[in-house]
C-alpha cells in the first residue's frame, strides 16, 4: 500500500504482522526495555521496515533511535517517517538530496470513537465531511482526517522543530483523486529559505486501513 502512494526516490516499506526474527541494537533495545509487548512490537517491526527501505537505497543498518519529541533520529543526510497501528507498520525513507520531508500515517479504517472529530478538526474540515461522507461509505472519512493530520505533524516537525496542533492545520481531502492538501494556519516558520505553509498528499484505503503520505521533493 505505502509503495502505492511514494514512489522513488523515495524508499518505502511495509508489513501486515511483527517478524519474530528481527534483531534490535543494543542502544534501541535499552531504549524500549521497560515498555509493554506491545510497544516493543511496534518499536521493533517499525526498525525493520525502516532498516529495509534505507538498504534499498543502499545505508547499512543502524540504530534508530528516538530524538527529544520522539521523532526518529535517521542517518546523516536521510530523512524519513514510520507509522504503526494493529496489524500493519510502515517507514519510508529518502536522501535529503531528493526529499525534503516526509510524513506516513496509517490507521484502521474506522470511524474515530464519539467526540474525536470535533476535537480534531477545524470548522471547514467538519463543513466538508459531509460532502465527504456523500462521496462514498467505503472510507471513514473522520478517520482518515485524523490520519492525513498526523502525516502533516511527521513531515512538519522535523523541519520546524516546534509543536502544531490539530486546530493549527486545515486539511482539504480530495475524495476522488487520492489526494490531500493541509494548510498551516500558524505563522510559517521560514525552513532552507522556504515558508512552510501547506503540504499536499495522498492517500488509499484499502484492507483495512487508511494510509496517508507526504513527501516534499527538495528543492
Ligand atoms: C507523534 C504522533 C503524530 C504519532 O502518532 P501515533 O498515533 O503514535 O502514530 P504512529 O504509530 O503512526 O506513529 C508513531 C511514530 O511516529 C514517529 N514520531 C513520533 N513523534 C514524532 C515527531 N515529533 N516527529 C516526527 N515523527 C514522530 C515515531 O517514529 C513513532 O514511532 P516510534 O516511536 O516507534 O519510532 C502523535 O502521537 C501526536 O503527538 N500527535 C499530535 C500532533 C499532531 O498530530 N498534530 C496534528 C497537526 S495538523
Amino acid at each position: 500500500m505505502i509503495t502505492d502512494l511514494l514512489a522513488p526516490p523515495v524508499s518505502a516499506f511495509e508489513v501486515f504482522g511483527d517478524p519474530d526474527t528481527v534483531v534490535l541494537f543494543p542502544e534501541e533495545e535499552e531504549h524500549i526495555a521497560r515498555s509493554v509487548d506491545k510497544r516493543k512490537k511496534e518499536f521493533t517491526t517499525g526498525r525493520h521496515c525502516a532498516r529495509t527501505a534505507l538498504a534499498a537505497l543502499g545505508y547499512p543498518p543502524v540504530p534508530l533511535l528516538p530524538g527529544p519529541k520522539r521523532e526518529p533520529s535517521w542517518p546523516a543526510g536521510v530523512v524519513g517517517s514510520i507509522t504503526h497501528c494493529k496489524g500493519y507498520r510502515a517507514a519510508a525513507v529518502g536522501r535529503t538530496s531528493d526529499v525534503w520531508t516526509i510524513g506516513i500515517d496509517a490507521e484502521p479504517n474506522e470511524p474515530t470513537p464519539s467526540g474525536v472529530l470535533e476535537a480534531i478538526a477545524v470548522p471547514g474540515e467538519l463543513a466538508r465531511m459531509g460532502e465527504l461522507r456523500a462521496s462514498g461509505d467505503k472510507v471513514a472519512w473522520d478517520r482518515l482526517l485524523f490520519s492525513a493530520k498526523e502525516s502533516v505533524y511527521k513531515a512538519w516537525f522535523p523541519l520546524a522543530r516546534t509543536w502544531l496542533g490539530f486546530e493549527d492545520a486545515e486539511v482539504a481531502i480530495n475524495p476522488d483523486d487520492g489526494t490531500f492538501t493541509a494548510r498551516i494556519l500558524v505563522e510559517a516558520p521560514v525552513v532552507d529559505g522556504v515558508a512552510l505553509d501547506g503540504f499536499t498528499g495522498r492517500w488509499l484505503a484499502r484492507e483495512g486501513f487508511v494510509v496517508t503520505a507526504i513527501a516534499v521533493p527538495a528543492r
